[in-house]
């Protein structure tokens, strides 16, 4: 079982995150974890990385599988104190960090499914859950949690029975993979991130459009009960999934369900 406890040592002498890594052999979510951190008052860069989650939560209410020593279950807590409407794309802005680590890890180069799945040959691969709290005194954004899990070394029948079909991991990939590796490349990626997040956004968003295999696809957008059809034209400058209906009206979706054709089974 691999715990990916020593990951400060793999980041650049003096890099200033690595003195912020907590590391947790269980824990129920990290992302909660690092909330509560952060409440505490937390600084800006405090990572939180876990063997194994009980509770890993996903979009959408979902649950995301996180057996011990087979994935890489990660939060950071930002502190960019700007007006959350600046911070619509940060789920974008994570993913493409978490692409990038994935490839420098491993070489293999992950595709984003809108807005939030890492996919490798039309599986996921991972998932990023983004959570923001406002200071209700200065409406500026408190602190910002960036969840990303990321399958590592599960192989088939590791998974759920229901996901076995839409999961995939690094080594099922063909990939060799260290998950400490993994987990300093994403807080490298994340930190060069940090540093244009917020000056950089319109180059960040072509970056996001290029990886999101999502583009130029027929899509079905889940909401409530009704399911419509669309295709899926690109990405607004705030990470929106701009669409087409077949009655030609366009549409910015902001949140939501999608799937896209051809991809986990949708024909
Ligand atoms: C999704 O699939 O919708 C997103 C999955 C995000 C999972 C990661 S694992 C680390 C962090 N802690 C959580 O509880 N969730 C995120």
């Amino acid at each position: 079982m691999t715990f990916p406890d020593n990951v400060s040592a793999l980041l650049p002498p003096g890099h200033p995150w690595g003195q912020h890594i907590l590391y947790l052999p269980q824990v129920d979510s990290t992302n909660t974890y690092a909330k509560a951190l952060a409440r505490r008052g937390a600084v800006h860069g405090t990572a939180v990385i876990a063997g194994q989650q009980s509770g890993g939560r996903g979009r959408m209410g979902r649950s995301f599988s996180s057996p011990a020593g087979l994935g890489l279950y990660f939060s950071l807590i930002l502190r960019p104190h700007c007006p959350p409407q600046q911070l619509m794309h940060l789920t974008c802005a994570a993913g493409l960090a978490a692409a990038t680590a994935v490839e420098r890890a491993c070489g293999i180069s992950p595709g984003i499914k809108w807005i939030n799945d890492l996919i490798v040959d039309g599986k996921k691969l991972g998932g990023i859950l983004t959570e923001l709290a406002i200071d209700p005194a200065t409406k500026l954004v408190d602190y910002a949690i960036i969840g990303i899990g990321i399958n590592c070394l599960q192989q088939r029948e590791d998974f759920p029975a229901p996901l076995r079909d839409m999961a995939t991991s690094l080594a099922l990939c063909g990939a060799k993979i260290d998950i400490a590796e993994m987990a300093a490349q994403l807080i490298r990626a994340l930190s060069a991130l940090d540093e244009c997040l917020l000056q950089d956004k319109a180059a960040l968003m072509a970056r996001f459009s290029e990886k999101c295999i999502t583009v130029g696809k027929q899509v079905s957008l889940i909401r409530g009960d009704q399911v419509c059809h669309a295709t899926a034209l690109g990405i607004d400058p705030d990470g929106a999934l701009l669409v087409r209906y077949a009655d030609g009206r366009c549409e910015a979706v902001a949140c939501g369900e999608v799937s896209v054709r051809g991809l986990y089974g949708y024909l």
